[in-house]
């Protein structure tokens, strides 16, 4: 495969779409800064993300983020070449935040500025340089994106061109997972809390379910969430939360692990990235890690900071864009959902 064009110039990457204020500076695929102020203390009273605080805290963090991104890397803002923003999918408030601040700086510093895919930002944040230690994936590989709104196994023929195999049909992973992990009662963020608690439980001790579904690169996890919640009310007191998380943690990971499997073989394919939220969780990496080395395949997997939410990410999709000469009008919107070749 020809190798990957990146924009020449330093680039700002902005992402709001959800409950993390995020800024990165980018000088190609090399992450010079990757600032991330996270929103999960205002949230946790509510168990979940509430969409118009998170708007308004956009709003009130997006420029000092900026601001120690710039520093952080020693750049100034007139040193900018162009600005890569998400603006699909996601909160429309939040995304409208990071839209209008990445037009408006586009405007006065008269650069280029791009909208991005936050699926597409997941599906090539294996490509960001953040350390020397870098093992980007060969093209084509299979990708699983499972973040808290959506879990799709995607055949990666090359930066843009995306085929979608399979999705959920109900919850994400780590929309499953954070619900299980609000069942136990565990403190938000939950993914992490239930991972943490799962260090030191049996994942053998409760059986859970993996949905049987026709299309097999489909997911479904409504039933899971269904068995914890009877798990909770059938053990009552006696219920070992360690156990349970470490069991609830196990079959999410192990029912991701067999729909990549199976793609990979049915695609004859030998290289795999796991993105997106849920990618940060220790078990599946050691498990799909364990299959890869098993079975010859090659696995990539981005540093757990470039797994969840973040802006250097969206510079790199941004970026490859940019150096296509794609590049955005002042007339371009946000959207709450978007297909991934949208
Ligand atoms: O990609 P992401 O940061 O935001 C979305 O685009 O949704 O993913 C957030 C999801 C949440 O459901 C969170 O619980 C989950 O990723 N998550 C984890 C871990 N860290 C975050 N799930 C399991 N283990 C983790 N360590
Ligand atoms: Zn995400």
């Amino acid at each position: 495969m020809e190798s990957i064009q990146y924009y020449q110039g330093k680039l700002l990457a902005i992402e709001t779409s959800c409950d993390d204020t995020c800024a990165a500076i980018l000088d190609g695929n090399r992450v010079l800064s990757n600032i991330i102020s996270s929103q999960a203390d205002l949230h946790k009273k509510w168990g979940g993300v509430v969409p118009e605080m998170a708007a308004r805290e956009h709003l009130c963090m997006l420029l000092p983020v900026i601001e120690e991104a710039l520093e952080l890397s020693n750049t100034t803002l007139n040193s900018i070449s162009a600005i890569a923003v998400t603006n699909r999918p996601g909160l429309v408030g939040s995304l409208n935040i990071g839209l209008t601040a990445a037009k408006s700086l586009s405007l006065s510093l008269n650069k280029p500025f791009i909208g991005v895919h936050h699926h597409e930002g997941h599906i090539l944040s294996t490509l960001a340089q953040i350390s020397d230690e870098y093992s980007p994936p060969k093209f084509p590989h299979i990708c699983l994106v499972a973040s808290g709104g959506h879990t799709e196994l995607v055949l990666v023929h090359k930066p843009g061109k995306y085929e979608v195999l399979g999705s959920t049909l109900d919850d994400a992973a780590g929309e499953a997972l954070d619900k299980a992990a609000r069942l136990l009662q565990l403190k938000y963020p939950s993914g992490k809390s239930l991972q943490d608690a799962a260090c030191k439980g049996n994942p053998s001790r409760y059986k859970l379910p993996i949905a049987k579904l026709k299309d097999p690169y489909n997911f479904s996890f409504s039933g899971l969430k269904t068995a914890v919640l009877r798990l909770v009310e059938s053990e009552g007191e006696q219920l070992s939360i360690p156990d349970a998380a470490a069991s609830i943690q196990e079959t999410v990971a192990k029912t991701l692990l067999s729909k990549i499997t199976l793609c990979l073989k049915n695609f004859n394919i030998h290289t795999v990235s796991i993105v997106g939220g849920v990618a940060a969780n220790i078990r599946l990496r050691e498990m799909l890690t364990n299959y890869s080395k098993d079975h010859n395949i090659n696995v990539s997997i981005p540093s757990p900071s470039l797994c969840t939410d973040n802006a250097a990410m969206i510079g790199i999709a941004g970026s490859i864009r940019l150096a296509q000469d794609q590049k955005n009008s002042f007339n371009e919107d946000v959207y709450s959902s978007a297909p991934l070749d949208s």
